[in-house]
């Protein structure tokens, strides 16, 4: 793929809050967790862990942000997870999360799926673990939650380069 079509899929890609009913098929989200396993990461430290929620288990999960219409929706959820037993440095280790969950969206939507990225949820990040009986140094980071996006136009907004630049030349 040339350097022109990945700035235009980073730049096409909007967050989807509403999915049709279809199923993605686990051989797709292995695809999708292979190219989060595939972002950079400090000291090549590979932080992140992930777990995958469908069905009664998923809608247990909406229970617990504001945004449940968004979890109910999606056919599955991505939850990503720091490994505090595997810390290097915290900064840089949540940094790799990061990129781990955008290379994450990018290449779903290269794939035609659409994905949210929510952070509201882990204000209940500890009940999360005790519902789903996780051990606490899986720290939750970002819940995804993704499927087929239902089509309508998405308005993405950025503040100019020139903003943003600050030694413009
Ligand atoms: C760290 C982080 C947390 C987010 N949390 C939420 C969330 O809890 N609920 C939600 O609807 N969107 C959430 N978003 C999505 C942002 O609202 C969205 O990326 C932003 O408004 C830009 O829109 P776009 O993704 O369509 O370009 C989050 C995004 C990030 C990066």
């Amino acid at each position: 793929m040339m350097k022109k079509d990945v700035l235009k899929l980073i730049k096409e890609r909007r967050s989807v809050r509403k999915f049709k009913k279809k199923k993605i098929t686990m051989g797709s989200v292995r695809k999708i967790l292979e190219a989060g396993r595939w972002a950079p990461s400090g000291l090549n430290n590979q932080p992140w862990k992930f777990m995958v929620l469908q069905k009664e288990l998923k809608d247990r999960l909406s229970r617990y942000t504001h945004y449940s219409q968004v979890i109910t929706s999606a056919d599955k959820v991505i939850l990503v997870f720091l490994d505090k037993k595997n810390i290097y440095n915290y900064e840089k280790d949540l940094l790799s999360i990061g990129a781990c969950i955008q290379n994450m969206l990018i290449f779903l939507h290269s794939i035609n799926y659409g994905a949210c990225w929510l952070g509201e949820i882990l204000n209940q990040r500890d009940k999360i673990n005790k519902m789903l009986g996780i051990k606490r140094h899986l720290q939750l980071e970002a819940v995804i939650a993704l499927g087929e996006p239902v089509a309508y136009k998405r308005k993405g907004e950025r503040e100019s380069l020139k903003k943003l630049i600050l030694n413009p030349p």
